[in-house]
């Protein structure tokens, strides 16, 4: 996740496009870099750090002109530093290029070129973009341009300027998202529509697959495939700052919840090798025959990065047969753990900051224990200390109650099992191709979930004067319980409690009356008879029951009030899907409630005290 920002006209592009690349911060800040074209050529100033190092660096050394693009980086490919800062451009500073997404196949395409004489100097996969475009340029940059991309495989948004044709900026969008605006005789580019509000409310927001071409005279669409014109009327953006900061949402939870088709996408990115079906992990750096020897796993997090861990235990298990043990954080820091020489820790940890996964991961490598860290903040400080970090990439998540990071988080690790019963053997590369094909389904079927979820909302209104409800569910249900129920208590303050619906009848059973809601998950097949009866146990003492049921199941209506539909998926990846309804239960209890969505009371998005 990047920010991008281009501007063509009559002012100073610098300015410009540092105020843009303030407004794009939230989307990376571990370095910054602009680009402009001048009379003398392509200049360019880039620096790790925060967009404050770059601005001062361009206090001493300005650039002139009135073209130019600009960059907010959260590195994947290559660590932070002023090399791998974006714009890339090649040797001879003909082309620049800024970029937000990854290129799948950028090392078949570093080879070729690396043959040919060109030279590197960063270990990004957007470099190779620039050297292509010298490479291939001939005389006409659109043309160029479009040859470039059908030779890419990946995500991306890419801002594009060339000195050999100053006059024109070229935006292109696969995946990641990207906006171009049209302004009185100047025009711009943005990863998001705050990057250019305070100039032009005039935009468009490319579909995939498209490219536009901006001039000082306005843009023009075209596919990037077929280079076939689109006509599209201009998009008048009529929110204020802050409204389009948060996308037009009217809460960051209610953004980052929509934005989990493209989050969830991220995570998977490059790490599916989209020919063979099977996982790359190249972050990685054990050796497969260190990685196949660990025989006992601990995941310690907490909160909600906890739960994403419950469901990594049952996967993980399933597919590798290696015990997995989950720990609260802040109960494991004071254990004395037993470690197997082979024992792998996993922390995982939204912010990467919580107090007490770090002292647990700081516990562990004292013992001499490998660690991997799952996390979505590069420079963290347990992406730091781990041995080993997956990163989630599922962009910032400002709201305190996580939900896009969860998802990532429950994504990652199931990347991180396949991978590791690939490299174990314990699963046949068809067994592993068939649960990734379901896997890349998933942004479609939360799509999917997104668009029709009056229900739930319904739902919510219902239950925003009652004190007290139960989740249930059993397996990989119970895992999506314990989330669904700490999301609605910490946003809506209603009192909750998921149990595992076979333990019900223990004690908790005597609390269930007339008219007590209860949710209650029934997604997973080989326990699927045991849940009814656990349903019609609770149905009998008066309860009201919302049963979230797999997309066939005409079934489970009958014994339940209202039935939740689940998009088909394998029964490990349904978590994933299961967290969407739930999330926006909490979130409609909230707004019915009149709370404060974002910022519930007593809590804070990072943890980082005892
Ligand atoms: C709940 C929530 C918290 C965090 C927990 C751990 O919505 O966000 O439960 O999951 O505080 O935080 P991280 O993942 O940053 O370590």
């Amino acid at each position: 996740m990047c920010g991008i920002v281009g501007y063509i006209g009559d002012k100073n592009a610098q300015e410009i496009i540092v105020g843009g690349l303030s407004k794009l911060e939230y989307r990376g800040y571990d370095s910054a870099g602009i680009a402009a074209l001048t009379a003398n050529g392509l200049t360019y100033e880039k620096a790790k750090g925060r967009l404050a190092v770059l601005e001062e660096r361009l206090k001493d050394h300005p650039l002139t002109g009135t073209v130019g693009i600009g960059h907010t980086r959260w590195a994947t490919h290559g660590k932070p530093s002023d090399e791998n800062s974006h714009p890339h451009t090649d040797e001879k500073l003909q082309f620049a290029v800024v970029h937000n997404g990854i290129i799948e196949n950028f090392l078949s395409i570093k080879e070729e070129l690396i043959s040919k004489g060109y030279n590197f100097t960063s270990e990004t996969d957007t470099e190779v973009i620039a050297h292509l475009l010298a490479d291939m340029y001939d005389g006409d940059l659109v043309g160029t341009v479009r040859r470039a991309v059908a030779k890419m495989r990946g995500a991306y948004a890419l801002g594009i300027m060339s000195s050999h044709e100053p006059d024109k900026l070229i935006a292109v969008r696969l995946a990641s998202p990207l906006i171009v605006g049209v302004g009185n005789g100047e025009s711009f580019i943005g990863s998001d529509i705050p990057a250019m509000l305070e100039h032009t409310r005039d935009v468009h927001i490319l579909n995939e697959g498209e490219m536009a071409v901006l001039t000082r005279d306005g843009v023009e669409l075209f596919s990037a495939e077929t280079g076939e014109k689109v006509e599209r009327a201009l998009f008048h953006v009529d929110w204020d700052l802050v409204q389009a900061e948060k996308g037009g949402f009217d809460s960051f939870m209610l953004k980052e919840i929509s934005e989990q088709p493209q989050s969830v996408r991220d995570t998977m990115g490059a790490r599916i090798d989209s020919e063979t079906k099977q996982i790359v992990m190249p972050e990685l750096k054990m050796s497969n025959e260190q990685l196949s020897a660990y025989d006992r796993i601990y995941i310690v997090a907490c909160g909600t990065s906890m739960h994403a861990g419950l469901v990594g235990k049952d996967v993980i298990e399933k597919l590798t047969r290696v015990p997995v043990e989950v720990a609260v954080a802040s109960e494991f820091r004071y254990r004395d753990p037993i470690y197997t020489d082979n024992t792998l820790m996993i922390v995982i940890s939204q912010s990467g900051e919580t107090a007490d996964t770090l002292a647990a991961l700081r516990e562990a490598k004292k013992s001499g224990v490998t660690v991997m860290a799952v996390t979505n903040v590069v420079g963290s400080s347990v992406s730091r200390e781990a041995d080993e970090v997956i990163f989630t990439w599922a962009g910032p998540e400002i709201a305190v109650a996580s939900t896009k990071a969860y998802t990532s988080q429950v994504v990652a690790l199931y990347l991180f099992a396949l991978y590791f019963a690939q490299v174990k053997g314990t699963q046949t590369a068809e067994q592993v191709a068939e649960i990734v094909d379901h896997m890349l389904d998933l942004p479609e079927a939360i799509s999917e979930i997104l668009a029709d979820s009056a229900k739930i909302r319904d739902f919510a209104n219902s239950i925003k004067d009652v004190n007290s409800l139960f989740f249930i569910g059993r397996s990989l249900d119970y895992a999506a319980s314990l989330e669904g129920s700490l999301k609605l208590k910490e946003i809506s303050y209603i009192h909750s409690e998921a149990y595992a619906a076979g333990e019900l009848k223990h004690g908790t059973l005597a609390l269930i009356e007339e008219g007590v809601p209860v949710i209650a998950l029934a997604t997973q097949p080989d326990i699927y008879e045991k849940m009814v009866s656990n349903i019609v146990e609770v149905k009998a003492r008066g309860a009201r029951v919302l049963g979230f049921a797999v997309e066939s199941d005409n079934e489970l209506i009958k014994s339940v009030d209202e039935v939740i539909h689940i998009p088909a998926t394998l029964p490990i990846l349904t978590p994933v899907l299961t967290a969407i309804p739930l999330q926006l239960l909490a979130y409609h209890a909230s707004v019915a409630r009149g709370l404060d969505v974002d910022k519930p009371r007593n809590l804070a998005k990072s943890v980082t005290v005892e």
